[in-house]
């Protein structure tokens, strides 16, 4: 198969990790036969530095016209500190979604068996833990009108949804459930929010042509508690923009790290992969960055944009194999444990690559089947 592939490295260790994300998808190419053909483009704060905008006409003009990007993350200390700066990277990133129709963020919450040790909630809690959340990813607070008034001492950002959007994402969430164990968690702020009433009607109504997935409703403080408290209890949870980012962070903790989340942005059209931490700057340049995140984005490339099952899963396995080796980068090291083998973000993408390599031969995968 022959696909175009922009990778979109952005800030702090979004290159390091993006490199090693391309380097699995160029061995996938070469076991199965395919051709990715790849192309490069900046976003974020690399952006703003050559060209003073976050999200370049160029950058996204390549983005429109691609079968599916990988992307790193974009931030730096420098905006976090200053709050007056108007021009910020982030707003590449939302802009670039935005463009896109990227409206469904799938983040897929599984703990890999070895790493049940490295997280820090007690292991039989964790295990057998499986969450896919659904978090809209084109509206909410983030979108809607903000500003301050004019006596400068008030700010104010709008938290709103249109039924529309509310649909389209619930749509997803009941579709995927289907293919899972049927449960779907809505959650929202239907208590106090009018918009979040609007969502939970909405997901009730789509749901009634779901009537095969159970359908439950949760406000999102209870829900950041039971996460915690019984993450078993969840399959497919669908949430707002906002709600989304906070419950998705705090789920990295199930798998063990941020260092270990892939993302999928997906809608309209081209579909946009990225780990679910962000650029990380106090470890940038330190070659510790965790790979794992992006390497198993490509997967989830490779199975959504391309629907390469075969070769998404082999990535998954190579992953896995890694880590039963004992394969380590520090943010998911056991401090309990010497058997070990701490590795740099290199290394371990090195070793992921030749993992594919070991089990490709092992199973006999090649270009003719
Ligand atoms: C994420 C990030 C972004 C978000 C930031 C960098 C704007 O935290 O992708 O989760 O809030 O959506
Ligand atoms: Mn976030």
């Amino acid at each position: 198969m022959n696909k175009k592939i922009v990778i979109l490295p952005g800030d702090g260790i979004g290159k390091e990790v993006t490199t090693e994300g391309k380097s699995v998808l160029i061995k996938i190419a070469e076991i199965f036969g395919h051709e990715f053909e790849f192309d490069e483009a900046i976003i974020g704060h690399d952006a703003i530095e050559a060209t003073g905008n976050p999200l370049p006409d160029e950058t996204l003009t390549k983005l429109k016209n691609c079968d599916a990007i990988l992307f790193g993350a974009v931030g730096h200390p420098k905006y976090d500190n200053d709050p007056t700066l108007k021009v910020r990277p982030e707003q590449g990133l939302l802009k670039m979604r935005k463009e896109l129709g990227l409206y469904a963020n799938l983040r897929p919450i599984k703990l890999f068996d070895e790493l049940l040790e490295a997280s820090s909630i007690k292991p039989e809690i964790l295990k057998g833990s499986d969450i896919l959340f659904f978090r809209e990813l084109t509206g909410d607070v983030y979108f809607g009108e903000k500003g301050r008034r004019d006596d400068g001492n008030t700010a104010y950002d709008l938290m709103i949804y249109q039924r529309y959007e509310v649909e389209r994402i619930a749509h997803k969430a009941f579709q995927a459930a289907r293919t899972r164990n049927k449960k779907v968690t809505s959650v929202d702020k239907a208590n106090v929010l009018e918009s979040s009433r609007l969502w939970r009607e909405t997901v009730q109504e789509v749901g009634k042509q779901y009537p095969d997935v159970q359908l439950e409703h949760l406000f999102v403080d209870s829900a950041a508690m039971k996460l915690i408290q019984n993450p078993r209890s969840f399959d497919v949870v669908v949430t707002g923009n906002l709600f989304g980012d906070i419950l998705t962070d705090e789920a990295s903790q199930i798998a063990g790290s941020m260092g270990m989340l892939a993302s999928a942005s997906v809608g309209d059209k081209v579909g946009l992969y990225e780990p679910i931490h962000g650029s990380a700057h106090d470890i940038t340049g330190k070659g510790i960055a965790n790979p794992l995140a992006s390497i198993l984005s490509a997967a989830l490339l490779l199975d959504i944009s391309f629907g390469m099952k075969q070769e998404s899963e082999l990535v998954i396995k190579a992953v896995e194999e890694t880590l039963k080796q004992g394969y380590r980068t520090t943010d998911i090291a056991d401090a309990k444990t010497t058997r070990e083998k701490i590795l740099n973000t290199q290394n371990m993408g090195a070793q992921v690559v030749s993992q594919l390599a070991k089990i490709a031969s092992q199973l006999s995968v090649s270009a003719n089947n």
